[in-house]
């Protein structure tokens, strides 16, 4: 059974696409076949994977627009051991240019269908916005992963997100699930973080994932060498915080089967 997970937090830089780059790795080691696709007219997740934007002829933005199959576009993360949908610039015009297009929120899910059985685990990486990109990532997933910083304003944010998913749900995608809240860039000794995971804890309960990704300088500096930090710095911190939630994952879809 092929699990596809969209990544999604409408605030920008909250490490979702640390989280689909590393994530996607961290799977891809547990031997699990993984597919990353690329949401985000920034392309920061196809550059992460080792994949140069520039060098593009096709991407995620021809087959939205139908030009183009999933199957023709696939490329592969040699660095993460994954294969990987790539974007670049070109897919911001998407957004608008699918509004005149007839299911315009279900083409990724339409596309996906004939290369999910080629995985365990597909991950969508989505833009810092709720517009129609993503919507097509909530459209095509059977749940949402929502990285997190734990500070200020991030609760107040989540409600939006909340009410969005709600709206998928209603009208688009009625088993769209959350799968979890993922505290990103931790940092124990700061007492509002400590607070905020407190309040989200009890709001989610069971929701948030127990594993915790701490502030890690090797997260940052890997995505300049094209690769996940498990290739980087296999024995830092961030390697070993997103193989722990590769691990969490598992033992939660064991436990549930
Ligand atoms: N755990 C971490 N420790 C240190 N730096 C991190 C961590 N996670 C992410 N970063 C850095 O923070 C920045 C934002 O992360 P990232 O690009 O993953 O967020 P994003 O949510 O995908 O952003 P956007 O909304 O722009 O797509 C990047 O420079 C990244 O390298
Ligand atoms: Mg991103």
């Amino acid at each position: 059974m092929t699990r596809i997970l969209a990544i999604t937090n409408q605030k920008g830089g909250v490490g979702k696409t640390t989280t689909g780059v590393n994530l996607a790795a961290s799977l891809a080691a547990a031997r699990q076949r993984t597919l990353l696709v690329d949401l985000d007219p920034q392309a920061n997740a196809t550059m992460g994977s080792g994949v140069d934007k520039r060098a593009l002829a096709a991407t995620v933005y021809h087959v939205l627009l139908g030009t183009k199959r999933l199957s023709e576009v696939r490329a592969r993360s040699e660095s993460g051991g994954y294969d990987l949908i790539p974007a670049n610039r070109e897919l911001a015009g998407a957004e608008i240019e699918m509004v005149e297009l007839e299911h315009r929120e279900t083409r990724l899910k339409e596309a996906l269908t004939e290369i999910a059985d080629d995985y365990d685990f597909i991950l969508i990486d989505c833009p810092p916005a709720l517009g129609l990109l993503t919507i097509n990532g909530l459209t095509a997933a059977h749940a949402v992963m929502i990285p997190m910083q734990c500070e200020y304003y991030a609760l107040e944010g989540l409600s939006d997100l909340v009410q969005t998913i709600r709206k998928v749900r209603g009208h688009l995608n009625p088993e769209l699930q959350i799968e979890g809240l993922l505290r990103t860039m931790f940092d124990p000794r700061n007492t509002l973080a400590q607070q905020v995971s407190a309040q989200l804890l009890e709001h989610f309960g069971a929701k948030v994932y127990r594993t915790v990704i701490p502030r890690n300088v090797r997260l940052a500096e890997a995505p300049s060498h094209g690769v996940p930090a498990l290739k980087f710095d296999r024995y830092s911190k961030g390697a070993e915080a997103y193989l722990a939630l590769a691990g969490e994952m598992l033992n939660r879809a064991q436990a549930a089967n």
